[in-house]
Formats: C-alpha cells, sequence, structure tokens
C-alpha cells in the first residue's frame, strides 16, 4: 500500500497488488439480517456466512495470500517426522528473529497452552500490558492470575498518544516489588495489543521493560501474534526507528525476549503457530507438550501446505508495501467515519477499526452490552459483521459477578487485501445511517451463558423489539434497496 499524493489533494490509499481470485458475495435484505441474528441468539461468532455480505469479524486465517504463498504450497515435502517443509519454516523463523529453536503448534493458543501448562503455577501473577481473552482463560485455568500494565493513555478511546500498548515502567516495578520475583513466572508482551484497539508499543518501551526484567531474572515473552502492523507503527511512529529496515526493527525487537509465540493466522498470512527461543533448556521445558497436544516436533498441528505459506509469508512481512496495507486501509477507515460524526478509538490501530460502543449508544446499561448490541446492530443495518470487544468477552469472576470491561469497542477487522475500497466506503455508510439512528438500538440479555469464553457461543436476545424498528426504519429510508 501507498500513500500517493494525489493531483486532486484527496488522501486515497493506493493498492500496491492486484486480485487475481475473487469469491462471489451475498447481500440479504434487512428482513432475513433480522432472522440470521435471531438464528444466531444476536452473537455474531454464530452466523452463517451466506447471511453475511462484509465478514469484519477477524482477521485471522483469512487474509488474501500472495500468488508467492499459494504457488509455495503446491511443492510441499509431506511426512510425518523430519519433512524438509518444516526445515525451511524453522530456517525462516530463525533468519527473522535470529532465534535457535522452533515449536510448531496449530495456532496462537495452542502456544499459549503449552507455555502456560510449562510455566504457569497456582498462585502466579503474569504481568502483561493487556490480556487477550484465549491467554487469559489458559493461565487462569491453571490458578494464575493476570495483572494488566498498560499506561493509563491505553484505555482512553481518543488520543493522540501513539503508542497506547506501551507498558506503564513505573505499575510494573511496584508490581515487582509487591509481589516478589519468585511468584512471576514470565512477563508478557502483546505487540500490538488486541483488545484495547489493536494499539502498538514502541521499541524503546520494549527495550525499557525487557530490561527491568533482566534485572530481576523474569522471564519475557513476546506475542508476536499481531507484530506486522506494530513493525509498521514502529517505522512511521517512532522517529528513533525511522532509518531502520523492517527487519532490522524485527530484530531489535526480538532480541530482548526470551521467548516469542506467534498466531500464523495473523503474522505470515496463513493458518499455523509457534514458539522460537534462543536457549536450548527453555524449549526442552515446552517441547514434550508438542507431540502431546499438538502433533510430532516437525509440524505440531499444521498442514505441510500451510507452513509453506506462512514461510513465504513471513518473508513478505519484512516489506513495508506489504504491511503498510493493513494500517493504511483501517486509518482510511476511521477517518471516513469521523467526519460523518462516528465516535471512533483514535488514534486508528492495527486489525481492524474500532467503534466505541460507550459513546455510540450511551443508552445502553454496561450489563446489557453496548457492543455486544452494536454488533449485531451493525449487522442488521448493513450485513457487516463485527467482533464485540468489551463486558461479553469478558468472564464472570469465580462468584458470579461480571467485570465491566475498559473499554467497550465493536472491531470491525480488516482482513488484509480481501475489501475493496468500495466496500469499505459501504459499510462507513451503514454504521453512519445507523449512528444517525442510535436512539432506536436496544441492548442485550442472555438465554445461554456458557461459564468460559462466552462471547464464543453464548447466546442472547434482544431486551425489547428494537429490532424490529431498526428494520422498518431501514426500509423507510432505503426504500427497496438491501
Ligand atoms: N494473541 C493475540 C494477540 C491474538 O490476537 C490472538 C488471536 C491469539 C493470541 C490467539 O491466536 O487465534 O491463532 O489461536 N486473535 C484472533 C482475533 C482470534 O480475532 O483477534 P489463535
Amino acid at each position: 500500500m501507498a500513500n500517493i499524493k494525489f493531483f486532486s489533494g484527496e488522501n486515497i490509499p493506493l493498492e500496491l497488488h492486484k486480485v487475481r481470485m475473487v469469491q462471489k458475495l451475498n447481500l440479504p435484505p434487512v428482513e432475513r439480517r433480522v432472522e440470521a441474528a435471531a438464528e444466531a441468539g444476536n452473537n455474531t461468532f454464530l452466523l452463517k456466512n451466506k447471511d453475511i455480505f462484509l465478514d469484519m469479524l477477524t482477521d485471522s486465517g483469512v487474509n488474501a495470500m500472495s500468488d508467492r504463498q499459494t504457488a509455495a504450497m503446491l511443492i510441499c515435502d509431506d511426512s510425518y517426522a523430519g519433512s524438509a517443509t518444516f526445515t525451511r519454516l524453522e530456517e525462516k523463523v530463525h533468519e527473522i528473529f535470529g532465534t535457535k529453536f522452533f515449536l510448531p503448534a496449530h495456532q496462537g493458543r495452542a502456544c499459549e497452552n503449552i507455555i502456560a501448562q510449562a510455566f504457569v503455577r497456582p498462585g502466579d501473577i503474569i504481568p502483561m500490558n493487556f490480556h487477550f481473552t484465549t491467554t487469559k482463560a489458559h493461565i487462569t485455568r491453571l490458578g494464575g492470575r493476570v495483572e494488566e500494565l498498560i499506561i493509563d493513555e491505553g484505555l482512553q478511546t481518543t488520543s493522540d498518544m501513539p503508542f497506547k500498548g506501551n507498558f506503564d515502567l513505573d505499575k510494573l516495578r511496584a508490581l515487582i516489588e509487591r509481589v516478589g520475583v519468585e511468584h512471576i513466572p514470565f512477563l508478557r508482551v502483546e505487540a500490538g495489543t488486541n483488545l484495547i484497539g489493536g494499539q502498538p508499543l514502541s521499541l524503546e518501551n520494549m527495550r525499557a521493560v525487557c530490561g527491568i526484567c533482566r534485572e530481576h531474572g523474569i522471564m519475557t515473552v513476546l506475542d508476536a501474534s499481531l507484530l506486522q502492523d506494530n513493525l509498521y507503527f514502529i517505522k512511521k511512529r517512532e522517529a528513533a526507528c525511522a532509518g531502520m529496515s523492517i527487519r532490522e526493527i524485527t530484530r531489535a525487537i526480538a532480541d530482548e525476549f526470551d521467548i516469542i509465540y506467534f498466531s500464523a493466522r495473523k503474522l505470515g498470512f496463513a493458518r499455523g503457530g509457534g514458539i522460537a527461543m534462543r536457549d536450548k533448556a527453555l524449549c526442552e521445558r515446552m517441547k514434550e507438550l508438542v507431540p502431546m497436544f499438538e502433533g510430532f516436533l516437525t509440524y505440531g498441528g499444521m498442514s505441510v501446505r500451510e507452513m509453506e505459506a506462512i514461510t513465504v509469508g513471513l518473508e513478505e512481512t519484512m516489506d513495508e508495501d506489504v504491511i503498510s496495507q493493513g494500517p493504511i486501509f483501517i486509518d482510511f477507515m476511521c477517518n471516513e467515519l469521523m467526519k460523518r460524526g462516528v465516535p471512533v478509538v483514535t488514534p486508528a490501530g492495527g486489525l481492524g477499526c474500532h467503534l466505541n460502543a460507550r459513546e455510540f449508544l450511551p443508552q445502553i446499561d454496561d450489563h446489557e452490552y453496548p457492543a455486544g448490541a452494536l454488533a449485531i446492530a451493525v449487522y442488521i443495518a448493513g450485513g457487516v459483521r463485527g467482533m464485540e470487544r468489551g463486558t461479553l468477552s469478558e468472564q464472570r469472576e469465580p462468584d458470579g459477578t461480571e467485570p465491566i470491561a475498559d473499554v467497550e469497542l465493536l472491531r470491525l477487522a480488516m482482513p488484509r487485501r480481501v475489501f475493496t475500497m468500495s466496500q469499505v466506503l459501504y459499510a462507513v455508510d451503514r454504521i453512519a445511517w445507523l449512528h444517525e439512528n442510535r436512539e432506536l438500538v436496544g441492548g442485550l440479555r442472555w438465554v445461554e451463558e456458557p461459564s468460559s469464553l462466552r462471547f464464543f457461543f453464548g447466546r442472547l436476545e434482544p431486551t425489547s423489539d428494537w429490532q424490529q424498528k431498526l428494520a422498518r426504519k431501514f426500509r423507510d429510508d432505503f426504500g427497496d434497496s438491501l
């Protein structure tokens, strides 16, 4: 993606790729969308693809692959043990991160399972800039506790702070002082930070955090799942790194950490995951869990085709023209929404465009899930599927109390190289219409609430007939148009 100067003065992102394979989409009429919402228990995870026009649920495993990735998938070495395909992936990971050992896993959360099982004991505390849903679930399942040390600006939805994912170093020092290093098996850095709007950390902050950990002998773990956007933001927003290549920035980050893991559904534009480290002893502590839960050490649950695609995808991640696509397109969408008065998280981060549901729907109580209601309202308004990132995505405390999320966001993820600008503008238009009619939107309540990861498969219902009213208004305003 290039930010090219246009004669007209307009700021239009320009793709540096062409599309050579397409998939037909279906845009069901609004009446069907209301029905489909009910069938899905008002949970966008449970909608069927046939009822969705633009799927902005996630960028996980749904990014468009390059011609080179697709070509690499045709020449792979399919064997249980000792596959040359695995060796190619292992060498690419070593080359990029400078690590010597690599354990494959079928996706990011599988890496989290292995790391948590190897290192977390009951009563342990795992500091991190911010939690991620699956990470926290693995740690709490083993009796550990997550402690979030994000800077205060990280939770302010509108800001001009370029690195809202940064750690508060004073909070980190205070935590170590309070709980003692013996209760901290490792510190985890999520770069970028998913649940607060794909917000990046600076290289300077990562270096400072890892420096403090080294001083105290605390192991450091990098969740590099969202690293591609973070790399681009460091290059663009951190003055000291402007002269560094993406490869140099990657290496500078990797050199700080003891363990690096990633979801290759995001980093590497494919599907899979893995854990990289420099130290043999660390590798030994995790190694036996791989054949037990994932698959043998030379595939870890991944198909050889996916491993070939990841190897090429990781190399392509080192190309600024490739990784700029997400951040530039997301920034474009956020700006278009802001022009129309829609509240979004600023600065625009990675992963997707994030709507601030508390500000969009102030009439909805936190216990009736503003972001969940907005997710289903946006689906009804345009057939656009986003993901609730707020209180619904939290887990109840063991005593049943419901923690209220720091931020109530609707994430509209931007799978890389998948949507066109007119599709993005269509989504913006329908969201702007919904914003005009926001007083029609009501809350949600549980019909079936699972005790763990409830946002994935829980079912809800609207607290009134607000969805029918919204659909009638849609018909009044748009006539026969879908
Ligand atoms: N860490 C981060 C920061 C993630 O964003 C994800 C996944 C994972 C770990 C787990 O990886 O899905 O391969 O098991 N995020 C996806 C999302 C699910 O939609 O944001 P996984």
